[in-house]
């Protein structure tokens, strides 16, 4: 009886009531904080990561096997053609699982939300500007490196993920947010620990399982994200106010195109949406960051590592440059370029999966394999490294896909690239190379990011000696899904003078 009246009382008095609550939650919020702040100590000092070695992914000899675990399985690539498009198989299931995007701080990517498809949207209509978006880009590189390699001709080390980090966060910021903050180190800073905390917070909340609506509240992780959101929001009113004000009266669209925030409120004014302008740029840094440095990161390490590839590059940069000028033709026509990119990429993608997707519904494929409903499913993205279809496959040859393209223009069945010609450029997807994925979901941001690569390319090449301190340090590094180089590694840079004037 006096449980009883204990619990009743509890219940209907409201002091109680906030006692027997606090007493049993605190100890769970502690619990929550302390631990995973040990947790995420522990995890920095000893990151579980090993070599990465393309030679043991080589399955030319042996057919790599479905695996199954739980309910997640992997498809070998050779699944790629018939996943790729499938309906039943969901892109946006995939994302919310493996992105958590219901999560406050992470919901720039929940599907169906504004901010989230305009990525979309934005990426595909830059992509068809690409000629208009080489100046500013070039502009902005020279800038980048005149104010952070120097125009010291003696040698100086700098950290390469750092820098990498940096230019792309700044060349990015001039496309999508404009000059006025492309160059503020406040909002560059803020947009990439916003990416940085929101990989630490997707990692440990996968952790809690049915507790992640709880535990994202109190996890230090999320609260840092959060605290992002709201510390990029001044900044992005501000210019967005003074945006609105100076074109008001000017009308919007196709044609108004200056960059990404402008255009994308042409985009939602147009058509009625409220949207968080914030989020919308978050999210876009997100997407377009990251990855592009990554990709500069081991581009320019490979051509630390093969440096009998240098001067070739510089040759062709300044005869295409002095034919065409700074323009997209001139771009396409970097093809010894084109293919130290591809090659870059092929051994070194971001991750040794893709195609991230869920069953909506039982799936049985041709072959009769069996995919039960509600599993995730990833493709193995092992033929690009299978010495089957790229001979040598282990060895960097940034000749690799100039060549192919050579061989393939004298033939009319191309393999490589996936049959039937194609495939080759650096922007093209195919099963035997899906670095940007494949299929309908395959990166839109492809373009701009081959556009921007080039472009910081062009700049490094021509301007910059560059070599690596310690080689060994700068090795591609694994967690069995991402690929990445050692973010220790430091370059030492010097000033050269350029043939060509940029
Ligand atoms: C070198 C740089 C980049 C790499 C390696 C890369 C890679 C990828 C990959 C592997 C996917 C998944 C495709 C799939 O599951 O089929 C993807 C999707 C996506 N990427 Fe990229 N990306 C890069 C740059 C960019 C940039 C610059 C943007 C934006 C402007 C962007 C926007 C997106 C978007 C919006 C998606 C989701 C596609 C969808 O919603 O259907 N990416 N990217």
């Amino acid at each position: 009886m006096a449980v009883f009246d204990v619990i009743s009382t509890s219940l209907t008095d409201p002091l109680h009531l906030t006692l027997g609550i606090l007493s049993v939650s605190l100890p769970v919020i502690w619990h929550l904080r302390r631990g995973k702040q040990k947790q995420a100590q522990t995890q920095s000092n000893a990151p579980p990561s090993w070599p990465f070695d393309p030679a043991s992914l080589d399955r030319s000899k042996y057919e790599s096997p479905i695996l199954t675990f739980g309910n997640n399985m992997i498809l070998p690539n050779r699944y790629a053609h018939e996943i790729r498009n499938s309906e039943l198989l969901s892109f946006r299931d995939g994302l919310e699982k493996d992105f958590l995007t219901t999560v406050p701080g992470l919901e720039a990517m929940f599907t169906g939300t504004f901010h989230n498809h305009i990525v979309w949207d934005t990426a595909s209509a830059f992509s068809r500007k690409l000629g208009a978006l080489i100046e500013p880009l070039s502009t902005e590189t020279a800038t980048f490196l005149r104010d952070n390699w120097s125009d010291d001709t003696e040698w100086h080390a700098i950290s390469l993920d750092e820098t990498m980090h940096l230019l792309i966060a700044q060349l990015t910021a001039r496309i999508f947010i404009g000059e006025e903050l492309c160059r503020d180190r406040d909002w560059i800073q803020n947009a990439i620990s916003y990416t940085a905390h929101r990989t630490a917070a997707m990692k440990e909340l996968h952790a809690y399982g049915r507790l992640i609506p709880l535990a994202h509240w109190f996890l230090p992780s999320c609260r840092a994200l959060r605290g992002c959101v709201r510390a990029g929001r001044p900044f992005v009113e501000r210019v967005l106010e003074a945006r609105r004000t100076a074109t008001q009266g000017n009308g919007k669209g196709e044609d108004k195109i200056v960059d990404a925030l402008s255009w994308i409120d042409g985009v939602a004014d147009e058509n009625g949406a409220k949207y968080d302008a914030t989020l919308t740029q978050l999210r876009l840094a997100y997407a377009a960051v990251h990855t592009t440095s990554d990709m500069m990161t081991k581009v320019v390490a490979s051509l630390c590592e093969h440096e009998e590839l240098v001067q070739p590059l510089r040759k062709e940069i300044m005869a295409v440059v002095k034919e065409h000028g700074w323009s997209e033709a001139a771009l396409a026509k970097m093809v010894l370029l084109d293919s130290v990119l591809k090659e870059t990429q092929r051994l070194e993608p971001l991750a040794s999966f893709t195609l991230s997707r869920i069953a909506r519904e039982p799936v049985i494929l041709n072959d009769g394999t069996r995919i039960p409903k509600g599993t995730q499913v990833r493709l193995a993205t092992d033929n690009m490294w299978n010495s089957s279809v790229y001979p040598d496959a282990a060895k960097f040859d940034g000749h690799r896909f100039a060549k192919l393209r050579e061989q393939e223009k004298d033939s009319s069945t191309g393999t490589v690239g996936g049959g039937g010609g194609g495939g080759l450029s650096f922007v093209s997807v195919s099963p035997n190379h899906m670095g940007f994925g494949y299929g309908k979901h395959a990166c839109p941001g492809r373009f701009f990011a081959g556009a921007e690569t080039k472009i910081a390319m062009c700049h490094i090449l021509l301007k910059y000696d560059f070599e690596l301190l310690d080689g060994a340090l700068a090795a591609a590094q694994t967690d069995g899904m991402m690929i990445w180089r050692d973010k220790r590694a430091m370059l030492r840079v010097r000033r050269r003078e350029e043939e060509v004037d940029f």
